[in-house]
């Protein structure tokens, strides 16, 4: 196949990252946290589309000097259309089609949510890449889905949140729990010290293979008020053991809904992505799915799940080899059809 060098950029949040591929080779992949954000609880959009505007050029250079490529020898700009929030989005897709106008190059726009799937196709030694039809279960701040992957254009969502998103469940728990923002890395961390039979949440009951989170919330939040008006150091003593059990209740709403959608489609290859699948405990026992299934499980290398820019550029790269352009009348979306 050709030899390309691509830039991808991504910008769709409250990170700015961007990456240079070689083919499907990660020879740069650079990620500016804005943690600006921790003192509000959540990302503020538009603090976060300030930080872009500050953070895109140093990001951009220190992802090309890294690669030891120069801007003139990239043969693609690709960077994230959405979804995500308007104003961040705005930053890199501008940025994207001044580069390719300037550099005359061919520009790739990039659906988030495709690129948190389709990183399980860069080259890494030691991961395998999945083959089609495989399912993959994205999990992140803003989506929960679960989705029948039968190419690299080809993606069909076959169950997903009716309200909150796997990643809010772990964040406001973290913030009943007085945990800074973003929780969920947090209450991964108390979690591995803890009893994940503790205490114990009912899990939802959603029809088909749909999720549904926001009732777990506030089942959290009546038992973290109940037992801290007993006793004000309720949090203080148990939180390994809240987090783990907490921990336990989602892993096992995530793994029923997968275990449903390989007896309806009959496909055993599950891969997981987005921030989420950083989890250390999703990880596990996705892994031991394997002998306990019969499974085939992908699981991305930690730097592929939250959000960066190497996933987009290893969309960017099979769309550049199907010549899947866009032209510079393309436009950000903060919402966008899958
Ligand atoms: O994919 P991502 O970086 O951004 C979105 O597109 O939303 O996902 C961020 C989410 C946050 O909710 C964060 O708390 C969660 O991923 N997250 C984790 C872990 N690491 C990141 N949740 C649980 N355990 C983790 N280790
Ligand atoms: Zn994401």
């Amino acid at each position: 196949p050709e030899a390309v060098f691509i830039l991808s950029i991504e910008s769709s949040c409250d990170d700015t990252a961007a990456a240079v591929m070689h083919n499907d080779k990660v020879l740069s992949n650079v990620v500016a946290n804005q943690l600006i954000h921790q003192q509000y609880g959540g990302v503020v959009p538009e603090l976060a589309s300030r930080a872009h505007q500050q953070n895109i050029v140093p990001v951009i250079d220190a992802a090309l000097q890294k690669a030891g490529v120069a801007k003139e020898q990239l043969n693609a700009i690709a960077f994230t259309q959405g979804p995500g929030l308007m104003g961040s989005l705005l930053v890199g897709t501008s940025f994207a089609k001044s580069l390719s106008l300037a550099l005359d190059i061919p520009l790739i726009a990039v659906n988030h949510m495709h690129a948190h799937i389709l990183a399980h196709f860069i080259d890494e030694e030691g991961f395998d890449k999945p083959e089609f039809p495989f399912l993959a279960l994205t999990i992140s701040g803003g989506h929960t889905q679960i989705v029948k992957v039968n190419g690299f254009f080809e993606m069909e969502i076959i169950g997903e949140t009716t309200d909150d998103a796997v990643g809010e469940a772990f964040d406001k728990t973290a913030k009943i729990l007085g945990l800074p923002y973003p929780g969920g890395p947090l209450v991964d961390k108390y979690a591995q010290s803890g009893n994940p039979k503790a205490f114990e949440f009912t899990k939802p009951k959603v029809p088909g293979l749909d999720f549904s989170f926001s009732g777990l919330k506030t089942q959290i939040l009546y038992f973290i008020q109940k037992n801290v008006a007993q006793n004000p150091d309720f949090i203080a003593e148990n939180i390994n053991d809240i987090c783990a059990s907490i921990q336990h209740t989602i892993i096992k709403i995530l793994m029923d809904k997968l275990k449903s959608a390989v007896a309806e489609t009959g496909i055993t290859q599950v891969a997981i992505g987005g921030g989420v699948s950083a989890n250390s405990g999703i990880r596990s026992t996705l892994k031991e799915a394997e002998a306990k299934y019969g499974w085939k499980t992908f699981i991305p290398k930690f730097e592929y799940t939250t959000d960066n820019a190497a996933m987009i550029g290893i969309v960017g790269y099979q769309k550049y080899l199907h010549r899947k352009f866009n032209d510079k009348s393309v436009v950000s979306k903060a919402r966008i059809e899958f």
